[in-house]
């Protein structure tokens, strides 16, 4: 063991209470220089330590950091194959096609603590700053058409909405297709990749990338986004983060070992948006007004024009008309 996993440990013994650079350097048997080096290195990690004069280090109760023995403490089955966890990265969805191509397994998940260059549906970006949110990538090799992806993408707003409600207490909401919210604010966005095999007519495999703002980042949500972001919790709690991360994990794998039942259907369609109101329907060839009736069997939306007659909307975007 490293000085920085003894330190880790002895940290953990001991949240919350000051611990001497002179009893640590006894506890661990090495030099206080040494201690120092393995303090500042765990606050690189993102570990939250107060120092103060005369009293020693302190490992702040509050700590949530993303590693993967921690995440592998809550999982409850066997969903994940390989987990690969970052610090930071561009985009998890672009690393972990970096991984597919390279032939990585189906249940490959990857997950950062930050993302530079965090990608959105419809050729956006995707705010993922450091030590607030989760970023996670899953490999998926689905055996389905290319009409059935949206399954993925539902099944996953529901893992993440049943979690934020059973950790939280919080009510969530989903608005078409996979935009979660909490408290009338986007907590989570959903965006899934696919590379599809014409050929044979399936994936050759599909990276399913889930982004959820679990706390308000420092300094705020930049303007731009600010008055539709929120966060998951308002105060950091211990192991939070770990733990959303392995229930989104378990819940998504099971609802994708059963995607053929459609077994998470219920749960989106009962918590689906705007039902009955007037809506814009945003897609790369304009923008049509409807009124949203709800969803088909697959989570298609099921919309009313203007005309009275009835359309099925599988892509794009809405957003609801204020009067
Ligand atoms: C959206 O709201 O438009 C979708 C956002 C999806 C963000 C996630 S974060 C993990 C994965 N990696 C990315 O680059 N994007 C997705």
């Amino acid at each position: 063991m490293t000085v920085k996993e003894k330190l880790k440990e002895l940290f953990e013994k001991h949240k919350g209470e000051y611990l001497s650079g002179e009893r640590i350097a006894a506890d661990l048997g090495c030099t206080r220089g040494a201690v120092w080096k393995a303090v500042r290195s765990l606050t690189e990690d993102g570990y939250r330590i107060t120092a103060v004069t005369n009293r020693g280090y302190r490992l702040d109760e509050e700590n949530d950091v993303i590693s993967e023995e921690g995440i592998r403490e809550y999982l409850k089955s066997d969903a994940v194959k390989k987990l690969v966890v970052l610090k930071t990265v561009d985009s998890t969805n672009l690393y972990l096609k970096k991984l597919a191509s390279d032939g990585a397994e189906e249940g490959t998940f990857v997950v950062s603590g930050e993302q530079t260059a965090g990608r959105g549906r419809l050729g956006r970006s995707f705010f993922s700053p450091s030590d607030s949110g989760i970023y996670m990538s899953i490999l998926l090799k689905p055996d389905m058409g290319a009409e059935s992806a949206i399954r993925i993408t539902t099944a996953a707003a529901v893992a993440v909405a049943e979690t934020v409600e059973n950790i939280t207490g919080k009510k969530t909401s989903v608005k078409w297709v996979n935009d979660i919210y909490a408290e009338g604010r986007k907590i989570c966005g959903i965006l899934t990749e696919a590379s599809f095999n014409v050929e044979f007519g399936c994936f050759d495999y599909a990276v399913l990338g889930i982004g959820i703002n679990v706390y308000e980042p420092d300094g705020g949500f930049p303007d731009d986004i600010k008055d539709r972001a929120g966060a998951v919790l308002s105060e950091r709690t211990a192991d939070m983060r770990n733990r959303i991360i392995a229930s989104v994990a378990d819940s998504f794998m099971d609802y994708y070992n059963d995607i053929g039942n459609r077994s998470y259907f219920e749960s989106y369609e009962k918590r689906l948006m705007w039902k009955d109101e007037p809506i814009d329907i945003i897609s790369p060839a304009g923008t049509k007004q409807a009124v949203l009736r709800g969803i088909d069997d697959e989570c298609r939306l099921i919309v009313e024009y203007p005309d009275g007659t009835e359309g099925i909307v599988s892509s794009g975007e809405i957003s609801i008309i204020r009067k």
